[in-house]
């Protein structure tokens, strides 16, 4: 008997077009009926199991308070106290860990070992983070678009900053979404060109961001130094300056542009002390409903 294939979400092309609407609006209910106390305890006797191999708030809270008001349970894994970090293989762990719960959701480093992982694991596995992407946190932004301004189709969306892996990731949803992304980096901070060639019809990379914010509906913005590049910190602090999003960056986008940042920042770095207090910033229902959008996308995965 050949076993069923899990469905992974390790990037945004994993689900259809058409899921990732589904998922988006089924978030918007889900997160109804959590602030109006309905019971939704769909999953009872379900289980997740969260790897990280790097620092989380949001991520961890959100997935594990997630399958808490689904009736599940979540199991965090750190490499720390397991032997993750004591060099078992990744396939065999991928096997057994797997093989006791219902869904893992990884945080780590390189993008392959959580590929790797996918491969031999029989249950569906969840990017919560890697070097290349972050997924999860665009269902969130989206999520948050569409509930303040409805659809994001066709807009202007500005991401200024690195090139890293929730630029990458924006990317990814401006094709699965369908609108048009600016991207300011500055030189030597550019995204993967091979991921800009593929989706080049709707992403377009410029230097001059104070030009690229004209008209934006929404202006994205992450922190100049990722985890696992604290070394290159002091040099990132110089090669980013002048990449910092203010007030006065706001002004010049649409009137009705939304500031968002997948959290945690550095004000006075790539965000000025004030900007994140603005009425146009929603960072902290960002923040927020990452629970809501994750618990849509393990509905989806759970259930298929
Ligand atoms: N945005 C985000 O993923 O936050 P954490 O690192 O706190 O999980
Ligand atoms: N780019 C950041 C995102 C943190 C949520 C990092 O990888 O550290």
């Amino acid at each position: 008997m050949t076993q069923k294939q899990p469905r992974h979400f390790l990037t945004l092309q994993d689900l259809s077009k058409a899921e990732l609407q589904t998922l988006i609006n089924r978030a918007i209910e889900l997160k109804k009926m959590q602030h109006a106390h309905e019971l939704h305890a769909y999953f009872e006797g379900y289980t997740l199991g969260m790897i990280f191999e790097k620092a989380s708030t949001r991520t961890r809270l959100s997935f594990e308070v997630g399958m808490s008001q689904f009736g599940g349970h979540a199991v965090f894994l750190s490499p720390k106290d397991t032997q993750l970090g004591r060099g078992e293989p990744l396939e065999d762990s991928a096997r057994v860990i797997s093989s006791m719960v219902d869904a893992v959701m990884i945080r780590t480093f390189e993008h392959e070992k959580i590929e790797t992982f996918a491969r031999y694991s029989s249950k569906p596995v969840i990017n919560g983070l890697t070097d290349a992407y972050h997924p999860c946190q665009l269902l969130a932004d989206v999520m948050t678009f569409v509930e303040k301004r409805g659809s994001i189709q066709g807009k202007k969306v500005v991401w200024i900053g690195d090139g890293n892996n929730m630029c990458h990731s924006y990317i990814n949803a401006a094709e699965r979404f369908d609108f048009n992304l600016v991207i300011a980096a500055p030189s030597g901070y550019e995204p993967d060109p091979d991921l800009l060639a593929k989706h080049a019809d709707r992403c377009e990379l410029v230097q001059d961001f104070e030009e690229a914010v004209k008209g934006a509906h929404l202006i994205s913005t992450d922190v100049w130094t990722s985890m696992g590049q604290e070394e290159e910190s002091a040099k990132r602090l110089k090669d980013f300056s002048g990449f910092q999003v203010t007030e006065s960056v706001l002004d010049k986008a649409d009137t009705e542009v939304l500031l968002m940042h997948c959290l945690p920042a550095h004000r006075g770095e790539e965000v000025n002390l004030s900007v994140l207090d603005d009425p146009r910033s929603v960072v902290f229902e960002q923040a927020q409903n990452r629970l809501h959008a994750q618990k849509a996308l393990l509905e989806l995965l759970l259930k298929s």
